[in-house]
């Protein structure tokens, strides 16, 4: 593959885009092209499970599990998930386990492989930088999923939706072998919060590799404030860059925090002055950042260059032929975009997250009322969930998109929370290579689509990772 360098190697990032669409081969793709690449950890212990269920048609996930350091950890995975090609009878498949703040055994191993596998394949045979992106919302898969990461020797995490401040520390001690903790909130009048804790050496039964290399942390952050506080909270050296995220960029965003009105003349914050970072500031403070959000454009990178940064990219990435998106639903959506009918629009309530989603809106996805409305809600997957303090004492967990009897009578939420959302778990996976029966996917999109019309010829065509670089670099 030919390496294109006008612009430092780094200057352009790619996007850790979650669930399954910066998979290994979108990451060591750009990694080769002379960026960064970065794949999806989150949800990443479903991933696994769910592609060794369909086969693991390629074979990659189990290769790289045989390289994994603890092999009888990679043997109780496989032989709990992974079921041949054609899922020849007799063998059934096995319900995946679903997060709780007490993760069974095999729940911690497969996230832990799962990470491990994605890592290890993107930085297969290639000597430059592969990062992980996590949500610092999905926390409790975090202390095992870092642990995978960091095993195969992961160059740097990002992290975005949240105030990722427990993540230094985190890594610093799984990389040292101590026992790790996270702390995870709770909604409750008596409980704020519960510390989940994963000691390697008694999970895996002997120390870890003594030569763990701590990686970079790289904060996604909206606000100066966000980053002003991480650097001068956390202890020195524990930041190593910033993505900075604008509203435009898909995915999750940050809220709105300019006040104004809405279409009814309510006051409501909207996205306005108030959402406007301070690149000035933010270079400033002294470390590396890029800029994510409508900046795939040579004008984009022009003013990225300008300000001391470089730019972060996700949409040209995702609807590009290597993604992990389903092939038929990327090749509709890049149709649309060629033809000028792309609508993305910002979503506030459908994340049972709390925050705004980019949608791209398209037939036959949960953009679509006639869609969304007959849908029957549910939570069979539960990597969004809030935990919550039961009227006894214990901790339960529970999902805005679940049911809404369960969610309010059984679980004393409030109905408020429930108004528009969708299973965001469900309709991701969806919306990837994976097959997720019966469940429509949601397609989310940065709003800047213009760099994918440029490389495309005709409303049928196609484009790859390097043309994307190509067009950058030109
Ligand atoms: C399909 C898609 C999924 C995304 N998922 C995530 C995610 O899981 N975590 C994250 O930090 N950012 C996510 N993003 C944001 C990207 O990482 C990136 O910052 C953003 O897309 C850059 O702006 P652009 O879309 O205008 O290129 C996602 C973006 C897209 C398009």
């Amino acid at each position: 593959m030919d390496t294109i360098f006008k612009f430092p190697r780094g200057t352009i990032r790619q996007g850790g885009m979650g669930f399954g669409i910066s998979t290994p081969l979108v990451a060591k793709t750009v990694a080769l092209l002379g960026g960064y690449g970065t794949v999806t950890g989150v949800i990443g212990d479903r991933f696994l499970a769910m592609v060794l269920q369909q086969g693991d048609p390629t074979g990659e996930y189990r290769r790289a599990l045989s390289h994994f350091p603890f092999p009888s950890i990679a043997k109780m995975v496989i032989d709990a998930f992974y079921i041949p090609v054609g899922n020849p009878e007799g063998v059934q498949i096995r319900g995946i386990p679903m997060f709780t703040l007490d993760p069974s055994r095999l729940l911690i191993a497969l996230t832990i492989c799962a990470n491990f596998a994605l890592v290890w394949l993107a930085k297969e045979g290639h000597k430059y930088p592969i990062g992980i992106n996590y949500l610092a919302k999905v926390a409790p898969p975090l202390l095992a999923g870092v642990t995978g990461a960091v095993l195969a020797e992961v160059d740097f995490v990002t992290v975005g939706a949240g105030i990722p401040d427990q993540i230094p520390g985190m890594m610093r001690d799984i990389v040292s072998g101590r026992e790790a903790s996270y702390r995870i909130p709770i909604i409750g009048e008596n409980i704020k919060s519960h510390t989940m804790t994963f000691d390697p050496k008694r999970f895996f039964g002997e120390k870890l590799p003594s030569d763990l290399k701590l990686p970079d942390f790289l904060p996604i952050v909206s606000s100066n404030l966000l980053a002003t506080i991480l650097m001068n909270d956390l202890p020195k050296g524990s930041v190593q860059g910033f993505v900075i995220e604008g509203e435009p960029a898909g995915g999750h965003n940050a809220p709105p925090r300019t006040p104004g009105v809405d279409s009814s003349g309510a006051k409501c914050r909207v996205y306005g002055k108030k959402d406007e970072v301070d690149f000035k500031r933010i270079a400033d403070l002294g470390l590396p950042f890029w800029i994510g959000g409508a900046y795939a454009s040579v004008e984009g990178i022009k003013k990225a260059l300008s300000v001391g940064a470089g730019i972060q990219v996700g949409t040209a990435f995702a609807f590009a032929e290597e993604s992990g998106m389903n092939p038929d639903t990327r090749r509709k959506a890049r149709a649309k975009i060629y033809r000028g009918e792309a609508h993305v629009r910002t979503h506030y309530e459908f994340s049972p997250t709390g925050f705004p989603l980019k949608i791209f809106e398209m037939e036959g996805t949960l953009s679509e009322q006639s869609v969304y409305g007959p849908l029957v809600r549910t939570c069979d997957q539960g990597a969004l969930v809030y935990f919550y303090e039961r009227p006894d004492g214990s901790i339960g967990s529970r999902c805005p998109a679940e049911p809404v009897e369960d969610f309010v009578e059984r679980k004393g939420g409030k109905i408020e929370d429930t108004e528009g959302r969708g299973c965001l778990c469900n309709a991701l996976i969806s919306n990837t290579f994976l097959t997720n029966k019966g469940k429509p996917p949601v397609i989310t999109s940065g709003v800047d689509v213009g760099i994918i019309r440029s490389l495309m010829k005709n409303e049928n065509d196609s484009y790859s990772i390097a043309d994307v670089f190509r067009f950058l670099h030109c």
